[in-house]
């Protein structure tokens, strides 16, 4: 189980960044997959057998503590796990909270995969059995997926696997609501570097990323649904503010798109939109 200490803004030596200002927060609430779609992702991890593990853009670390539990509970050995992100306050968490294990929880930025403190580089080219990632490729600006998704490739080994849970869209329409609400979340909770970010990947493009990384055998290993309600985005984000609150229930209501869709679902006092998305996996060619 997680274990949180309070980390600080005054803690930190660099100026902060959304997802320090966030502080504890629960990601998986948010996004309100259903419960099977984190035990396939990890199932799929532990059937790729992987000696070394690198959980980027993680957050508090919460994918990792799951995989971790998962390992325990089977009896398996544990692979050495790296956990990289761009939060000094979720990096903190997500070291508090797996301090009983040996894994290593860096502050870098995925772009560079360099220490954001003291800018070393982190990873040699072919480094990981297995890169995870849930729900954060949208952190990164169009422009910058290229570098990404290179960046991914190139810390990989030779017949590693990339595996990403994230918003994946067949249809412009959705897709462009969907950034519409994230939209009007970040200003709402003040998150600026996700204001101007942030993109949201039809289908068609993240496979052409992944190939132009030099990505092959990219699949589907399976389709989910975000779920993601005003009430749970509230709490998590800015509670205890009901006008904010409200005009996110309000930005959710007046979607037409996804309306028109059905991808808008009344959860009691509550009001959800749902968004497609993806559990991908792809490889590095053996050479
Ligand atoms: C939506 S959260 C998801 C976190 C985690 N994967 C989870 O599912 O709980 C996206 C995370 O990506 C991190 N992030 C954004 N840009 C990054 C970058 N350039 N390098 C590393 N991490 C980054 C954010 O700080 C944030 O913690």
């Amino acid at each position: 189980m997680l274990n949180f200490k309070m980390t600080t803004l005054e803690n930190l030596a660099l100026p902060p960044r959304d997802y320090d200002l966030v502080g504890k927060y629960s990601q998986d609430e948010i996004n309100g997959f259903s419960t099977e779609v984190i035990p396939s992702l990890i199932n799929e991890v532990i059937k790729h057998n992987p000696g070394r593990v690198l959980d980027c853009m993680a957050g508090d670390g919460n994918l990792t503590s799951r995989f971790i539990q998962t390992l325990i509970e089977g009896q398996r050995p544990l692979p050495q796990i790296e956990i990289l992100e761009f939060s000094s306050v979720q990096s903190q968490i997500a070291r508090d909270a797996l301090s009983a294990y040996s894994v290593r929880v860096w502050n870098g930025d995925v772009l560079t995969m360099k220490d954001l403190e003291t800018k070393k580089d982190l990873f040699d080219d072919n480094t990981f059995d297995c890169v995870m990632l849930k729900s954060a490729n949208h952190e990164i600006p169009r422009d910058l997926q290229t570098k990404l998704w290179g960046q991914i490739f190139r810390v990989l080994k030779p017949g590693g696997m990339l595996i990403n849970l994230g918003f994946l869209f067949d249809e412009e329409h959705t897709r462009d609501d969907v950034r519409s609400l994230a939209l009007c979340k970040d200003e709402l909770a003040g998150f600026s570097g996700a204001v101007s970010n942030r993109y949201f990947l039809l289908r068609k493009e993240l496979i052409q990323f992944l190939h132009g990384a030099g990505f092959v055998r990219v699949q589907t290993l399976k389709k989910v649904m975000y779920n993601i309600s005003a009430g749970r985005v509230a709490k998590n984000y800015f509670p205890r503010d009901f006008e904010k609150h409200q005009i996110f229930k309000d930005a959710i209501l007046s979607s037409r798109n996804l309306r028109d869709f059905g991808f808008i679902e009344k959860q009691g006092d509550d009001i959800a939109f749902l968004a497609e998305g993806e559990i991908t996996i792809a490889y590095k060619n053996l050479v």
